[in-house]
Protein backbone atom coordinates (compact mmCIF):
# COMPACT_ATOMS: atom_id res chain seq x y z
CA UNK A 1 0.00 0.00 0.00
CA UNK A 2 1.20 3.51 -1.14
CA UNK A 3 1.69 5.85 1.89
CA UNK A 4 0.09 8.88 1.66
CA UNK A 5 2.77 12.22 1.98
CA UNK A 6 2.68 14.50 4.47
CA UNK A 7 3.90 17.77 4.49
CA UNK A 8 3.88 19.95 8.08
CA UNK A 9 4.86 22.85 8.80
CA UNK A 10 6.19 23.75 12.52
CA UNK A 11 6.15 27.74 12.95
CA UNK A 12 8.18 27.29 16.28
CA UNK A 13 7.59 30.95 18.04
CA UNK A 14 6.68 33.21 15.21
CA UNK A 15 3.79 34.36 13.69
CA UNK A 16 1.24 36.48 15.37
CA UNK A 17 -2.99 36.26 14.59
CA UNK A 18 -2.49 38.62 11.75
CA UNK A 19 0.47 37.32 10.31
CA UNK A 20 -0.40 33.53 10.53
CA UNK A 21 -4.27 34.41 9.48
CA UNK A 22 -2.59 36.36 6.46
CA UNK A 23 -0.59 33.75 5.31
CA UNK A 24 -2.96 31.16 5.55
CA UNK A 25 -5.27 32.83 3.28
CA UNK A 26 -2.36 32.92 0.93
CA UNK A 27 -1.85 29.65 1.36
CA UNK A 28 -5.39 28.38 0.88
CA UNK A 29 -6.18 28.68 -2.69
CA UNK A 30 -1.98 27.33 -3.66
CA UNK A 31 -2.70 23.79 -1.55
CA UNK A 32 -5.91 23.24 -2.81
CA UNK A 33 -4.77 20.51 -5.50
CA UNK A 34 -1.98 19.03 -3.17
CA UNK A 35 -2.66 14.76 -3.35
CA UNK A 36 -0.45 15.32 0.19
CA UNK A 37 -1.86 15.93 4.11
CA UNK A 38 -1.07 19.14 5.13
CA UNK A 39 -0.46 20.58 8.73
CA UNK A 40 0.53 23.78 10.08
CA UNK A 41 2.15 22.87 13.81
CA UNK A 42 1.34 26.93 15.20
CA UNK A 43 2.08 28.53 18.75
CA UNK A 44 -0.15 27.35 21.07
CA UNK A 45 -2.22 30.65 21.42
CA UNK A 46 -2.50 30.95 17.74
CA UNK A 47 -4.60 27.53 17.34
CA UNK A 48 -8.20 28.98 17.88
CA UNK A 49 -7.52 31.40 15.30
CA UNK A 50 -5.34 29.24 12.76
CA UNK A 51 -8.12 26.73 12.82
CA UNK A 52 -10.66 29.32 11.77
CA UNK A 53 -8.38 30.51 9.75
CA UNK A 54 -7.81 27.10 7.91
CA UNK A 55 -11.44 25.99 7.64
CA UNK A 56 -12.67 24.72 4.83
CA UNK A 57 -9.17 24.06 3.01
CA UNK A 58 -6.85 21.61 2.86
CA UNK A 59 -4.23 22.88 5.78
CA UNK A 60 -5.34 20.74 9.86
CA UNK A 61 -3.57 22.29 12.19
CA UNK A 62 -1.06 21.01 14.60
CA UNK A 63 0.78 21.65 18.13
CA UNK A 64 4.04 21.79 18.90
CA UNK A 65 3.71 19.78 21.70
CA UNK A 66 0.74 18.30 24.18
CA UNK A 67 1.26 16.82 28.23
CA UNK A 68 0.41 13.59 29.16
CA UNK A 69 -1.94 14.18 32.03
CA UNK A 70 -5.55 14.87 31.15
CA UNK A 71 -5.22 17.82 33.87
CA UNK A 72 -3.54 19.40 36.67
CA UNK A 73 -0.95 21.07 38.30
CA UNK A 74 1.93 21.77 35.32
CA UNK A 75 1.96 25.20 34.66
CA UNK A 76 2.34 26.12 31.21
CA UNK A 77 1.77 22.61 29.67
CA UNK A 78 -1.58 21.93 26.98
CA UNK A 79 -3.29 18.55 27.51
CA UNK A 80 -4.85 16.25 24.89
CA UNK A 81 -8.30 17.66 25.68
CA UNK A 82 -7.62 21.31 25.15
CA UNK A 83 -6.37 20.32 22.30
CA UNK A 84 -9.07 18.66 20.87
CA UNK A 85 -11.62 21.15 21.82
CA UNK A 86 -10.07 22.90 18.48
CA UNK A 87 -10.08 20.25 16.64
CA UNK A 88 -6.54 19.35 16.67
CA UNK A 89 -5.58 16.83 14.85
CA UNK A 90 -1.42 16.50 15.11
CA UNK A 91 0.90 16.72 17.58
CA UNK A 92 4.67 17.45 17.84
CA UNK A 93 6.48 15.16 20.05
CA UNK A 94 10.23 15.52 21.13
CA UNK A 95 11.72 18.33 18.68
CA UNK A 96 15.38 18.54 19.41
CA UNK A 97 14.40 22.09 20.33
CA UNK A 98 12.55 20.79 23.38
CA UNK A 99 15.11 18.29 24.14
CA UNK A 100 17.82 20.40 23.78
CA UNK A 101 16.82 23.68 25.28
CA UNK A 102 13.58 22.57 27.73
CA UNK A 103 15.11 19.22 29.04
CA UNK A 104 12.76 16.63 27.30
CA UNK A 105 13.77 13.27 27.71
CA UNK A 106 12.79 9.87 26.10
CA UNK A 107 10.74 9.27 29.14
CA UNK A 108 8.95 12.56 28.45
CA UNK A 109 8.26 12.17 24.62
CA UNK A 110 6.96 8.28 25.43
CA UNK A 111 4.59 9.36 27.87
CA UNK A 112 3.27 12.47 25.63
CA UNK A 113 2.94 10.10 22.64
CA UNK A 114 0.59 7.80 23.97
CA UNK A 115 -1.66 10.25 25.40
CA UNK A 116 -1.81 11.76 22.03
CA UNK A 117 -2.71 8.29 20.40
CA UNK A 118 -4.96 7.58 23.34
CA UNK A 119 -6.38 11.33 22.32
CA UNK A 120 -6.92 10.46 18.80
CA UNK A 121 -4.10 12.81 18.11
CA UNK A 122 -1.55 11.84 15.82
CA UNK A 123 2.11 12.40 17.33
CA UNK A 124 4.77 13.63 15.11
CA UNK A 125 7.64 12.11 16.98
CA UNK A 126 11.03 13.87 16.15
CA UNK A 127 14.43 11.87 16.34
CA UNK A 128 18.11 12.53 15.01
CA UNK A 129 21.17 12.99 16.03
CA UNK A 130 23.69 15.75 16.95
CA UNK A 131 26.66 16.48 14.53
CA UNK A 132 29.24 15.25 17.34
CA UNK A 133 26.71 12.00 17.55
CA UNK A 134 26.86 11.85 13.37
CA UNK A 135 30.74 12.36 13.14
CA UNK A 136 31.26 9.64 16.02
CA UNK A 137 29.45 7.33 14.19
CA UNK A 138 26.73 7.35 16.70
CA UNK A 139 23.74 8.04 14.71
CA UNK A 140 22.29 4.78 14.27
CA UNK A 141 22.50 4.15 18.15
CA UNK A 142 21.07 7.54 18.75
CA UNK A 143 18.15 6.77 16.70
CA UNK A 144 18.03 3.67 18.53
CA UNK A 145 17.39 4.62 22.00
CA UNK A 146 15.21 7.79 20.97
CA UNK A 147 13.10 5.16 19.05
CA UNK A 148 13.30 1.98 21.53
CA UNK A 149 12.30 4.69 24.60
CA UNK A 150 9.88 6.83 22.94
CA UNK A 151 7.81 4.59 21.19
CA UNK A 152 7.52 1.93 24.04
CA UNK A 153 4.33 0.62 24.93
CA UNK A 154 2.68 1.21 21.11
CA UNK A 155 0.34 -0.87 20.24
CA UNK A 156 -0.46 0.81 16.82
CA UNK A 157 3.05 2.26 15.03
CA UNK A 158 1.11 3.03 11.81
CA UNK A 159 -0.72 5.56 14.25
CA UNK A 160 2.56 7.67 14.71
CA UNK A 161 4.49 10.14 12.24
CA UNK A 162 8.28 9.99 12.79
CA UNK A 163 9.65 12.71 11.60
CA UNK A 164 13.66 12.49 11.36
CA UNK A 165 15.15 15.80 12.13
CA UNK A 166 19.44 15.85 12.41
CA UNK A 167 20.19 18.66 14.93
CA UNK A 168 22.79 19.96 12.53
CA UNK A 169 20.12 20.33 9.75
CA UNK A 170 17.85 22.34 11.26
CA UNK A 171 17.56 26.20 10.49
CA UNK A 172 21.22 25.89 9.81
CA UNK A 173 20.67 25.93 5.95
CA UNK A 174 22.78 22.54 5.97
CA UNK A 175 20.36 19.98 4.79
CA UNK A 176 21.11 15.92 4.72
CA UNK A 177 22.21 14.95 1.09
CA UNK A 178 19.25 13.55 -0.41
CA UNK A 179 21.20 10.01 0.47
CA UNK A 180 22.07 10.84 3.98
CA UNK A 181 18.37 11.71 4.90
CA UNK A 182 17.08 8.07 2.87
CA UNK A 183 19.77 5.80 4.46
CA UNK A 184 18.75 6.99 7.48
CA UNK A 185 15.22 7.02 7.23
CA UNK A 186 15.52 3.33 5.74
CA UNK A 187 17.41 2.95 8.78
CA UNK A 188 14.42 4.10 10.90
CA UNK A 189 11.95 1.72 8.83
CA UNK A 190 14.17 -0.97 9.88
CA UNK A 191 14.24 -0.30 13.25
CA UNK A 192 10.53 -0.36 13.52
CA UNK A 193 10.10 -3.06 11.87
CA UNK A 194 11.99 -5.04 14.76
CA UNK A 195 10.40 -2.68 17.12
CA UNK A 196 6.93 -4.01 16.01
CA UNK A 197 6.53 -5.57 12.51
CA UNK A 198 7.59 -5.71 9.14
CA UNK A 199 4.11 -4.96 7.74
CA UNK A 200 3.38 -2.11 9.95
CA UNK A 201 6.96 -0.44 9.96
CA UNK A 202 6.03 -0.19 5.80
CA UNK A 203 2.75 1.82 6.77
CA UNK A 204 4.53 4.36 9.01
CA UNK A 205 4.70 7.82 7.36
CA UNK A 206 7.91 8.93 7.95
CA UNK A 207 9.33 13.14 7.16
CA UNK A 208 12.30 14.53 7.27
CA UNK A 209 13.31 17.86 8.90
CA UNK A 210 15.89 20.50 8.73
CA UNK A 211 16.49 22.73 6.11
CA UNK A 212 14.29 21.58 3.96
CA UNK A 213 13.06 24.48 1.17
CA UNK A 214 11.25 25.22 -1.89
CA UNK A 215 14.57 23.98 -3.96
CA UNK A 216 15.34 20.37 -2.58
CA UNK A 217 11.97 19.41 -1.89
CA UNK A 218 11.81 17.51 -4.79
CA UNK A 219 15.05 15.28 -4.28
CA UNK A 220 14.38 14.65 -0.56
CA UNK A 221 10.97 13.30 -1.93
CA UNK A 222 12.06 10.96 -4.79
CA UNK A 223 14.04 9.03 -2.04
CA UNK A 224 11.99 5.31 -1.38
CA UNK A 225 11.83 5.74 2.12
CA UNK A 226 10.96 9.44 2.55
CA UNK A 227 7.36 10.62 2.67
CA UNK A 228 7.18 13.81 4.13
CA UNK A 229 8.82 17.03 5.24
CA UNK A 230 8.64 18.95 8.73
CA UNK A 231 9.39 22.48 7.56
CA UNK A 232 10.22 25.00 9.98
CA UNK A 233 11.68 28.01 8.65
CA UNK A 234 10.20 27.69 5.04
CA UNK A 235 6.89 27.19 6.02
CA UNK A 236 6.63 31.04 7.38
CA UNK A 237 6.53 32.09 4.17
CA UNK A 238 4.43 31.30 0.81
CA UNK A 239 7.36 28.60 0.05
CA UNK A 240 5.04 26.22 2.19
CA UNK A 241 3.10 25.68 -0.97
CA UNK A 242 5.33 24.83 -3.32
CA UNK A 243 7.08 22.04 -0.64
CA UNK A 244 2.91 20.66 -0.88
CA UNK A 245 3.15 20.70 -4.28
CA UNK A 246 6.89 18.91 -4.56
CA UNK A 247 5.24 16.84 -7.07
CA UNK A 248 3.56 19.43 -9.56
P1 LIG B 1 14.05 24.15 9.65
O1 LIG B 1 13.36 23.49 10.93
O2 LIG B 1 13.25 23.73 8.46
O3 LIG B 1 13.96 25.65 9.89
O4 LIG B 1 15.45 23.66 9.60
C1 LIG B 1 12.85 22.20 10.87
C2 LIG B 1 12.31 21.81 12.22
O5 LIG B 1 12.94 22.15 13.22
O6 LIG B 1 11.26 21.15 12.32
Amino acid sequence: MARKPFIAGNWKMNMTADSGKELIAQLKPLVKEAKCNVALCVPAILIPAMVKAAKGSKIKIGAQNVHWAASGAYTGEISCEQLKEYGVKYAIIGHSERRQYFGETDEGVNKRTLAALANDITPIVCVGETLEERENGETEKVLTKQLTDGLNGVEDITKVVIAYEPVWAIGTGKTATDEQAQETIAFIRKKLAKLFDTKSAKKVIIQYGGSMNAKNCKGLMAQPDIDGGLIGGASLKIDFATIVNFDK
